[in-house]
Formats: structure tokens, C-alpha cells, sequence
């Protein structure tokens, strides 16, 4: 029995120095020092000694087990060392290396522009309100007094989804909306930025989805120089203090008078260019006094509470501040173009 615990010290011995990873060491230590191993293997057969042999052979066993746990640990350590450095190798981190530089967005040129106009009404002490751009044919035409046969519907030619419901061809439905959900409102300050639809083929002037900002005001004793004075302020704050504006008659259904606001050109001062046309003014929105139709639609006495609207297209200011020659840069998203607003603030 003595000679077969020293063998299996011989052969564990041997045995581990070829041991090279530290999977295979514990199918080792396993094998030898388990409890179902080589070791209490033999350890289990004392039983069949003498009492005299008994102390010397398990001095033996005891000696033969601290060995082999003392190879197994030296055996263990170096390879960790060794899966260590093995590791380091492959990981290698080049500290002198540059860093990759991770690109910082630019706020798109259309909301820079919403959010200079919403900034300046927000001033006038006007709420920002958003609606839905799948409308309904009620709020988009006939609540703003167009009726179904009603010819001035050719004037937006309208992506229809059914017959009653349609992608919004203007912001006008949330006057409509806001009359209706604030009712009995006395005091209506609001504008509402978002992008309408219509049928239009794209060009460099045209785009079949685009946005606008509409503005409504209602109170009582509202007037028209009310809206004027407003849209010149407004002007001022956006294109410059010293701008002029003039109102032009024009038509819409849902208001009555109608005007279009032009402002005097931003590139040659009035003396006429290409951008104007040689006219010295710049279209820039469509407004008017609230139609009475509209207020009594939703339930309001026209004769006791009057207000006003306008509603005007983003690109084309953005086209103009930023002299971007064609609407559908906008769209394209050619990172060339959106990188050039990165820097700037307004
Ligand atoms: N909704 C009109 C358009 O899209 C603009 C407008 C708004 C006109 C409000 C008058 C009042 O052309």
C-alpha cells in the first residue's frame, strides 16, 4: 500500500508537469485529489491493515496529499500568470493612438427658423399648439367655410386617404379645432408650426409636403391693425428693425377681408433684384380677419368677438434668410448643406 501511494505521488508528479491549461489542471486535481479520486481511492482500503501499519501508512497518505496540493497550487498560479499574459498580449491598447472624433448634430435650417418664430410670438405672449396632419375634410375645408362644391378647394390640390379624411393641405384646420375645444374662449393667442401636403409636383419651388406656421387671434374688438401692427413687429424681429411691410388685397374662403403680406426685399432694399422680381417686396404669408362663418361654426356670436389669422410657409423664409435657392435641399439631407448651420445661431 506504501508502494502504491508513492507510485501515484510518482505518476500525479509527472503527470501535472505536462499539464498545460487550467481546464485540464482540474480534470487533474479531480482525477488525484477528488473525492472520488486516485488518492481516497487507496485511502479507502486502510481498513485492511494492521493497527500497528495503520499510523505509518496514513502519515504517508497525509504527506503524498499535501504534496500534491502543493504542486497544485504552484501548477494553478503559473498558469493564471500565463493566461494572464497570454490575454495582455491580444488586448493590447495603443494609448498613443487618436482618438475617433464623433460628429455633433446640427439643428435642421426649418426648425431653426420655426424656432426663431416661435421664440418671437411666444414674446408676444402666444401659446405653440400642434395638430394632426391626417385631417379631416370638415376642419381642412368646411369649417373654414369651403363646402364640398365650394371652388376655391382647387386652390390645394389634397392627398385624399377617404372621402372624409385627408392629409392636411394647410395649418388653417386648428383654427377651427382651437375655436371649437377652447369654446367659449374670449382670449385665443396661439400659432401652430407643422408640415401640410399637397398635390404639387416637386420642383425648386414646390414640395408636396412642406411647413407653415399659422397664427390665430381671437378677443374681443380685434381689428385689422391689429394684425398689422403685429406682422410688422414681427417682421422687425425676424428680418431685420428697420423692415417694412405692406398688405396686399388677396382671397381666402375662411377670411374676410384677406391679405397677403409682403416685405420689402431683404437682398436689394426695394430697388428690385431676381429674388423680388424687380418688385422690391417678398411675399411671406397669407392672412385676414376671422371669415364670421368660421366663429359661428364653432358656436361664437360674430357680432361680439372678432379676430384674426395668417399663416405662412417655412421654407420659403428659410429660402430667403439663409439664400438657399432650391426647396428641396431641405429634403435631401446632404450633410454638405446641414453642416453649414452647425455654427450658426440664428
Ligand atoms: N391657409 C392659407 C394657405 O395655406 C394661409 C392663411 C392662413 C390665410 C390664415 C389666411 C389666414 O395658403
Amino acid at each position: 500500500m506504501r508502494e502504491r501511494l508513492l507510485e501515484l505521488q510518482v505518476q500525479a508528479l509527472a503527470e501535472i508537469e505536462k499539464v498545460d491549461a487550467l481546464e485540464e489542471l482540474e480534470t487533474w486535481r479531480v482525477g488525484y485529489l477528488g473525492k472520488k479520486g486516485e488518492l481516497s481511492g487507496v485511502l479507502r482500503t486502510m481498513g485492511t491493515l494492521s493497527v500497528e501499519e495503520r499510523p505509518l501508512v496514513g502519515q504517508i497518505a497525509n504527506d503524498v496529499r499535501a504534496e500534491l496540493e502543493t504542486a497544485y497550487q504552484t501548477r494553478e498560479k503559473s498558469l493564471q500568470i500565463a493566461a494572464m499574459r497570454k490575454r495582455e498580449a491580444k488586448e493590447t491598447i495603443d494609448v498613443t493612438l487618436p482618438g475617433r472624433k464623433s460628429w455633433l448634430g446640427a439643428e435642421h435650417p426649418l426648425h431653426k427658423v420655426i424656432r426663431r418664430i416661435e421664440d418671437i410670438f411666444l414674446g408676444f405672449g402666444f401659446t405653440v399648439e400642434e395638430g394632426p396632419e391626417v385631417e379631416l375634410d370638415y376642419y381642412n375645408f368646411e369649417a373654414l367655410n369651403l363646402p364640398k362644391d365650394h371652388p376655391a378647394r382647387d386652390m390645394q390640390d389634397t392627398f385624399y386617404i377617404t372621402e372624409e379624411i385627408l392629409m392636411r393641405t394647410h395649418t388653417s384646420p386648428m383654427q377651427a379645432r382651437m375655436l371649437a375645444e377652447r369654446y367659449p374662449a374670449t382670449d385665443i393667442r396661439m400659432i401652430v408650426p407643422g408640415r401640410v401636403y399637397r398635390r404639387d409636383d416637386d420642383d425648386a419651388t414646390h414640395s408636396h409636403a412642406f411647413m407653415q406656421v399659422e397664427g390665430l387671434v381671437v378677443g374681443h374688438g380685434v381689428r385689422m391693425s391689429d394684425l398689422k401692427g403685429m406682422l410688422l413687429q414681427f417682421a422687425r424681429e425676424m428680418f431685420g428693425e428697420d423692415q417694412e411691410v405692406r398688405l396686399r388685397p388677396s382671397f381666402f374662403p375662411f377670411t374676410e377681408p384677406s391679405a397677403e403680406l409682403d416685405i420689402r426685399c431683404i437682398y436689394c432694399g426695394g430697388s428690385g433684384c431676381r429674388t423680388c422680381k424687380q418688385t422690391g417686396f417678398i411675399e411671406i404669408l397669407g392672412c385676414g380677419m376671422i371669415h364670421p362663418n368660421v366663429l359661428q361654426m364653432q358656436g361664437y356670436d360674430a357680432r361680439e368677438l372678432s379676430g384674426f389669422a395668417f399663416g405662412m410657409g417655412v421654407e420659403r423664409i428659410a429660402m430667403l434668410m439663409y439664400r438657399v435657392e432650391d426647396i428641396r435641399q431641405f429634403y435631401q439631407n446632404d450633410v454638405r448643406l446641414l453642416e453649414q448651420f452647425a455654427t450658426l445661431t440664428r
